[in-house]
């Protein structure tokens, strides 16, 4: 993990940055606490031990993955700094750097007229694209899949908008026949397509979506925090390759760079088609908007302040993996999408596992073959359990059982809803490592259910 060559780069990047200052007069800074930094910083680390590996390729569970060491190293270079995005008073240079990066993000969806900005994370992106949606059509309801994250309806219950969520189809979309029913009885203003579920990775019938559009004249607000980036992808199944190439035609999407764009918590991303939308973020702040009569970020966002490093890290990124296909950061999701086939596939082919429906990106979940769901549902936590203790760490889920019908076999259903184990294998090294992966899984499952 330790990288001391980053810590190198950082030092000469400090005094590149320090020499731009440097017809300042020297002052003494008064650093309060500074005795004994030392120590604290040991116990830091020592009580930062206390985490699962998530820069490990043993780590397969929950969707996180180291940041990009670029990303890593501008955003502490910026903490010298320690610019404020809210306004070009805070942050000039940042917020160029975002809106640099912003308009990347916006063309990789081939959008060049667009506005959006970066927030904290997916949440705080969601919850911007709903208000805007709430603004432009008052008091209409909310639709978002059954397994579209759950902040949707907490996030429309804080804007005060209805929401009513659609139930999925077996392979964990919205299903379509369902959402008709409601347009039917009119009233909706927003439907939220998911590019990509928690819990699955199910991308929504997007197309489908927006032929209801036509008819029904709701807004398209897509939610890509988790898969926004797999447009760039070379090996997407015929039909979830369509959905993305219909994603410039949505009113607003979510991306979340400190998912898959390698970048540390904190750096969400919201974008929209239409940038008329500017218009509702109309407020006046005199005390921050006097230094530039140019637009400052926090006239067209949300919250208020906001750290620039997280511009600095994605811009450095996005400079060294540029959001193109074929390129080398386009070849990391397909070498997780590959590892998470190659996973299904071993899987399916031992008759000790059922699994759901084949990957639509880089999530697998699966369960062990049982007598009973609930048996099965016992057993997946067991496996979480004697796969951890080899250093192997996936999550565990609950997931309707309609995903895993096809393959319940002689199962008996005594549940709605099956405890099963998922693995999100989100990073490039995964692909070499599933055959490591798969030997840990298998050892952990003979320990609990026997031998073969
Ligand atoms: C599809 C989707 N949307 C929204 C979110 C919420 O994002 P955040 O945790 O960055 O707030 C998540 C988080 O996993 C997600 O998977």
């Amino acid at each position: 993990m330790l990288d001391k060559e980053s810590l190198k780069i950082l030092s000469e990047a400090l005094e590149k940055l320090d020499a731009g200052f440097a017809a300042l007069p020297e002052f003494d800074a008064r650093v309060p606490g500074s005795k004994g930094i030392v120590e604290t910083l040991a116990e830091t680390a020592e009580r930062l031990q206390n985490n699962y590996p998530y820069f490990h390729p043993l780590y397969a569970g929950q969707m996180l993955k180291p940041p990009h060491p670029v990303a890593r190293l501008a955003y502490a270079l910026a903490q010298w700094i320690n610019p404020n995005n809210h306004a070009l008073d805070g942050g000039r240079a940042t917020s160029a750097m975002e809106r640099e990066a912003v308009a990347q993000i916006a063309e990789m969806f081939g959008w060049r007229d667009h506005l959006g900005h970066l927030c904290g994370g997916g949440t705080a992106a969601n919850l911007e694209a709903l208000w805007v949606a709430g603004q432009l059509a008052p008091g209409k309801k909310v639709l978002a899949s059954e397994q579209a994250h759950y902040t949707h309806a907490r996030i429309s219950g804080v804007l005060q908008l209805p929401f009513a969520a659609v139930p999925c189809d077996a392979h964990g979309r919205i299903d379509i026949a369902k959402l008709r029913h409601l347009l039917a009885q009119g009233e909706v203003g927003t439907v939220v397509a998911t590019m990509g579920t928690t819990a699955t990775g199910s991308v929504d019938p997007l197309a489908q979506i927006l032929e209801l559009r036509e008819k029904h004249g709701f807004r398209v607000h897509a939610d890509a925090a988790y898969g926004g980036y797999f447009g760039l992808a070379a090996n997407l199944g015929a039909e979830v390759r369509c959905e993305f190439d219909s994603l410039h035609l949505v009113d607003s999407i979510v991306i979340d760079p400190h998912k898959h764009g390698l970048q540390p918590y904190g750096c969400g991303c919201v974008v929209f088609r239409d940038p008329g939308v500017g218009r509702l973020y109309k407020h006046d702040s005199p005390a921050t908007y006097f230094s530039s009569r140019e637009q400052h970020l926090g006239e067209i966002s949300l919250e208020c302040s906001r750290p620039g490093a997280s511009a600095a890290a994605r811009g450095a990124t996005q400079k060294r993996l540029p959001l193109a296909k074929g390129g080398e950061f386009a070849r990391g999701l397909d070498d997780g999408r590959a590892a998470a086939l190659d996973l299904h596939q071993r899987l399916q082919n031992d008759e000790r596992f059922v699994t759901a429906f084949p990957p639509e990106l880089d999530i697998v979940v699966f369960a062990p073959r049982a007598a009973s769901v609930s048996e099965s549902s016992g057993r997946s936590r067991q496996i979480f359990e004697a796969a951890a203790r080899r250093n192997l760490h996936l999550a565990v889920a609950g997931l309707p059982v309609e995903f895993f019908q096809a393959n319940l076999g002689a199962m008996k259903k005594d549940r709605n809803s099956l405890t099963c184990l998922r693995s999100v294998l989100m990073k490039p090294e995964h692909k070499e490592w599933i055959g490591r992966i798969w030997e840990i899984l298998s050892d952990a499952t003979d320990e609990v259910v026997g031998k073969r």
